[in-house]
């Protein structure tokens, strides 16, 4: 049996949170519903213990209790925030739309699925729990969308979730999990959504070590080996931005770090330069380079081109990202393509060229935790 990827991959790309198409009319029968949760089953579950207890609840009655429970529970807040920021461009409104439509609807959809597990965490950290359903939910979802069926994982109602056990009658010693409204959708085209490269998000081997082309290359470096390294601050973008752009903060808590100098403007934008002084204590050398700023997009982007800005030796690149409470602060390195002294030392010593970029990697991703740890304390404290 070979599959037809063109058709599984799209299955798993457009697999979306569907609120406001799901066809609120249209009855969904039992036997369709209990295929798909059949399908479901067949995810791995911890001990291989059949615990899954899935909850297909249809009663308008019943329905209308779980949906207030829902609103009570932070469908009304979101319907709140969907108001405030109707109209204003801002880049949650669409989710927030969508998500208040399915507060305000919810006892209206067909069938509400609530997929539930005999345990409760005993806080030991082996699988059992979440780890045992929501592998199947997913399934479940899958299974309705090739059918042309959809849902929205939904989880606010888990903050009445005594509430909801009192009703449907759920025991003790019952973990729920995840509230599956399921309908027909309207239309069956959906598109995938934007998402972070795998490239961005992957690590080889070790934490942060990332690959930037894959497949056959003909050397390490061209594979665009790299470092990432992330930290979470609790300040706004515009505050960190500040900081990650200044050429004398961002780098000045590496052990490599000498000083640094706008060549042809005197504050970060794209197409300007400065110069670099570097020291390595290890391997006794001092150099200085060239960088050209290839982004400034405050306060989301800036990078920078070592020594070439078309063929650069090195690639750094800070971004930004609001996150509930602050900023996610990335920064991301790609050694190459042009050879460095590490390149150069990779190529004289072909037998050790792992081993040496490895050892570079990690000096790197040492720096780059000081100055993201740096930047977070001046942001947070100004210390
Ligand atoms: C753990 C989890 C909890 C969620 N809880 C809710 C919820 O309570 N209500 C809701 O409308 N959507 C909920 N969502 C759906 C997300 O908002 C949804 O993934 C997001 O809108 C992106 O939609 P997309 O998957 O179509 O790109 C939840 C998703 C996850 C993974």
């Amino acid at each position: 049996m070979s599959f037809d990827l063109e058709q599984t991959d799209e299955l798993l790309s457009t697999t979306r949170a569907v609120r406001r198409r799901l066809d609120l009319e249209r009855d969904v029968p039992d036997d369709l519903l209990l295929r798909c949760i059949e399908l479901a089953e067949q995810a791995p579950s911890g001990g291989d213990i059949s615990s899954r207890r899935w909850l297909v609840i249809r009663d308008p009655e019943t329905k209308k209790q779980l949906a207030d429970l829902y609103r009570a529970a932070g469908g009304n807040g979101v319907m709140e925030r969907a108001e405030q920021h109707r109209g204003t461009g801002h880049p949650k409104q669409g989710v927030l739309e969508s998500a208040a439509h399915l507060a305000a609807n919810l006892e209206r959809v067909p069938v509400l699925v609530l997929a539930t597990v005999w345990g409760v965490h005993d806080g030991s950290g082996r699988p059992g729990l979440f780890d045992s359903v929501i592998q199947a939910a997913w399934s479940f979802c899958l299974a309705l969308r090739a059918r042309g069926l959809g849902s929205a994982w939904t989880t606010l109602h888990l903050g009445k979730a005594k509430e909801f056990a009192e009703i449907l009658g759920i025991p003790d010693g019952v973990t729920q999990v995840v509230l599956l409204p399921v309908a027909w959708t309207i239309g069956t085209e959906f598109k995938p959504a934007s998402r972070r490269p795998a490239s961005e998000i992957v690590w080889f081997d070790r934490w942060g070590y990332t690959k930037e082309t894959l497949g056959d290359v003909e050397s390490l470096i061209a594979a665009g080996p790299g470092v990432t390294v992330e930290i979470d601050i609790a300040a706004p973008p515009e505050r960190v931005w500040e900081l990650a752009s200044d050429i004398n903060i961002s780098a000045r808590f590496s052990s490599e770090f000498q000083g640094a100098e706008w060549i042809d403007a005197d504050g970060p934008r794209e197409g300007a330069s400065f110069i670099g002084k570097n020291k390595r204590t290890d391997v006794n050398r001092e150099w200085e380079t060239t960088s050209y700023v290839v982004a400034c997009d405050p306060p989301r982007v800036f990078a920078w081109n070592v020594n070439d800005r078309d063929e650069p030796s090195a690639q750094w690149r800070f971004e930004l990202e609001k996150i509930p409470g602050g900023t996610r602060l990335r920064q991301r390195l790609i050694i190459g393509p042009r050879l460095s002294a590490t390149g150069h030392a990779m190529k004289d010593n072909p037998d050790r060229a792992q081993q040496i970029l490895a050892s570079r990697q990690e000096q790197h991703r040492g720096n780059m935790a000081l100055n993201l740890q740096g930047i977070k304390s001046l942001a947070e404290n100004g210390a």
